[in-house]
């Protein structure tokens, strides 16, 4: 309650919240009403189905058509301005649907025309969709984006259809019971397509005038859309493509649609197999709604701390192993707890995506994205529905019979095992995919979360790019082959930070100022100078060095533990052991895969400082044996574990060294992680 009440106190998620609730409540009536008001215009049974069904696939179709730009758009231009003029025209279309008959259009060209709209309509909603998901999360603090997600999905999906249907027939019985005659332009239905039209124009004004933290574009954003369309189009591509994460959730999302989807084309069928009719049927999608509520509204409270990937990936178990379970069930008390679990799987797999979609993916390419999941989710939903209504209307039927047991073998039946078993697959496939605690038991790690003590992975698991240090004295010449690795890594398209000891961070910069500058008359005592270089290391690997492995950068550093090692243990003389122990402690253990050590006669090393010109900092300064002492540590800690150290003669030439930095790296490297761009 108290994180629902702290993220509804953002203004600008308060504001998009209520006006979404707002426009989705029109949606959904509109939908409803749409559907009504094309079979209305027509007497026979027969054509009526035909208009219903046939406006709602056009619902779905321009997806195909619109879906692949969509995205592109919403990351090239502005998203308020986008989404304000898509609203601005959908109140324009949808209000026009209402009142064609007023212009004298017959009952067929009614229907057409309400045909057209919806489909223009729908189709302007594919730019609205990723224009918005993309801009949401800027709205909100990642931390606050799953409570966020919770409050938007139960209202999208749980309050605001229910309310529409309500009001919907409380509109048409309340008028029938009056007896009052309206004009044609204000029937029921047609009152509820106003309501859907006046909405968009509510979010438009908001958006507008409301929400303009919406608007505006990252520095990225801007230098993409100097790109060409189609030069943003295959790049959205491309990341889909090699960022393992998206792929994943993309799967995972498709897959657990293609389930759902069957479950609705076969639910039908399905009911009638428990031997109860019409009445089973609706039961059984009321508690697949009710599973949603519940996974969606206490998921994250009975889930706690579990790794979000993770839950992902089970959730879509989850309801998988549920639909297979239906496959079996052969007494409606068995369906209903199946289509309970089905929903709450479906609603915790729903819930975890969005909350990784919004909050792991770059604003720069969110949108695309967001278009490929929507199109995608269209497509596979309805092609699901469709395969597996034909599939069930195939098939016939077998009773078996044990015992006192009887029960169906049918192709629903079937369908529904085969459903879920493909659905298991692609819920696996996805967990491994995203996986972020590689390593970690899975069972173990849901058992503790559930116990609010989730397993944390072994060190060596946690991380997936790679780790690499250049070590040496001064003078060595260090920062140039940083640059040069760095670049030669960087034309291979790969994720490179390029990054420092001590100094990368803002606090470190000032630590650095501390040790360093030669003009503070107090120099640390040795013990400060080694806890300030180790306070400096904790907070650059904390928040620089470990973000970036996670992400699966290359991440190279001038310097490391080693320099304390070297500098303050044998430089001061401090125990090494200590100041190993230190390190370890501020880094959490984590070590390089590779340090390149630049190894330098300190007499020719010291010379090429002095040539800079600008001055000696306060370790530079020091003592020729305290940098003989320097050197001969950083020698020895390289012999003591030769399969990590590349020791190199720093007064070879610059591209000699840089070759065979490169050459080392290039055997560690994986080619298949090379292709993240
Ligand atoms: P650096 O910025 O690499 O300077 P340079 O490019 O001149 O080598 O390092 C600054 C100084 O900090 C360097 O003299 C070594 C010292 N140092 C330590 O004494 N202990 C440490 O843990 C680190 C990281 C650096």
């Amino acid at each position: 309650m108290a994180a629902l009440r702290s993220v509804l106190r953002l203004r600008g998620f308060r504001r998009l919240w209520l006006v979404l609730a707002a426009a989705s409540f029109g949606d959904w009536i509109g939908i409803l009403a749409t559907a009504l008001f094309a079979s209305a215009q027509f007497e026979n049974t027969a054509a009526q189905g035909a208009a219903f069904g046939g406006t709602i696939a056009v619902r779905l179709l321009p997806a195909l058509v619109l879906g692949p730009i969509a995205g592109v758009l919403a990351d090239r231009f502005d998203r308020r301005y986008t989404m304000v003029i898509v609203d601005l025209l959908r109140f324009l279309i949808y209000g026009s649907i209402p009142l064609a008959p007023v212009f004298g259009a017959s009952p067929a060209q009614t229907v057409a025309w309400a045909t057209i709209a919806t489909l223009v309509g729908e189709a302007i909603t594919l730019i609205w969709i990723p224009a918005k998901e993309a801009a949401v999360p800027n709205l909100i603090p990642k931390s606050q984006i799953e409570i966020s997600n919770q409050l938007t999905l139960i209202t999208t999906y749980g309050i605001t259809p229910i309310l529409a249907a309500l009001m919907l027939s409380a509109l048409t019985a309340g008028l029938q019971q009056s007896g009052v005659s309206l004009p044609s332009w204000a029937q029921p239905v047609q009152i509820a397509l106003y309501i859907n039209a006046f909405s968009r124009l509510a979010t438009a004004l908001v958006v507008f005038f409301g929400i303009k933290e919406i608007g505006g574009k990252s520095e990225e954003r801007r230098r993409a859309a100097e790109q060409s369309m189609t030069r943003q189009f295959l790049d959205g591509w491309k990341y889909l493509g090699s960022t393992p994460l998206v792929r994943g959730l993309v799967l995972g999302i498709f897959g657990a649609f293609a389930a759902g989807g069957v479950v609705i084309g076969a639910a039908r069928t399905f009911a009638y197999s428990l031997g109860a009719g019409e009445a089973a049927f609706s039961l059984l999608f009321g508690f697949i709604f009710m599973g949603l509520a519940l996974g969606i509204g206490l998921g994250p409270m009975i889930v706690k701390e579990l790794s979000r990937r993770r839950w992902f990936g089970m959730s879509i178990v989850l309801a998988s192993g549920s639909v297979m379970f239906l496959g079996f069930a052969f007494h409606l008390s068995m369906a209903l707890v199946g289509a309970l679990m089905v929903g709450a799987g479906a609603g915790m797999a729903f819930l975890a995506g969005t909350t990784l979609l919004y909050g792991e993916i770059e604003d720069a390419v969110r949108g695309r994205v967001f278009a490929v999941v929507q199109i995608g989710v269209r497509t596979v939903l309805l092609l699901a529905i469709t395969v597996a209504g034909v599939l069930v209307g195939l098939g016939s039927s077998r009773r078996v019979q044990f015992g006192p047991i009887g029960f169906d073998v049918s192709s629903t039946r079937i369908l529904l095992l085969v459903a879920g078993a493909i659905g298991i697959w692609v819920g696996i496939g996805a967990f491994r995919q995203m996986d972020d605690k590689r390593g970690v038991p899975v069972l173990a790690d849901l058992i503790g979360s559930l116990r609010g003590r989730p397993l944390s992975p072994p060190e060596e698991f946690v991380r997936s790019g790679m780790f690499i240090v250049f070590e040496g004295g001064e003078g060595a010449g260090k920062s140039t082959q940083v640059t040069r690795l760095a670049d030669a890594l960087k034309a291979e398209g790969r994720d490179v930070v390029v990054t420092r000891e001590p100094g990368a961070t803002d606090i470190g910069a000032r630590i650095r100022g501390l040790v360093l500058d030669r003009d503070k008359t107090e120099a640390p005592s040795p013990r400060a100078e080694a806890l300030l270089y180790a306070a400096d290391r904790a907070h650059h690997v904390a928040t620089v060095v470990r973000p970036a492995l996670t992400r699966g950068a290359v991440v190279i550093s001038d310097r490391y533990v080693d320099s304390s090692l070297a500098y303050q243990g044998a430089g001061r003389t401090l125990p090494v052991q200590e100041v190993s122990w230190l390190s370890a402690w501020a880094t959490g253990g984590l070590k390089p895969d590779l340090v390149v050590l630049l190894d330098v006669d300190p007499g020719v090393g010291l010379t090429r400082v002095d040539s800079r010109g600008v001055g000696t900092d306060r370790l530079e300064s020091e003592s020729r044996a305290f940098h003989e002492r320097v050197r001969y540590a950083f020698l020895d800690l390289a012999a003591s574990d030769p399969k990590r150290y590349l020791v190199l003669d720093a007064s070879r030439p610059v591209d000699e060294i840089a070759d065979a930095v490169v050459q080392r790296i290039s055997g560690l490297l994986s080619p298949a992680e090379a292709s993240v761009s």
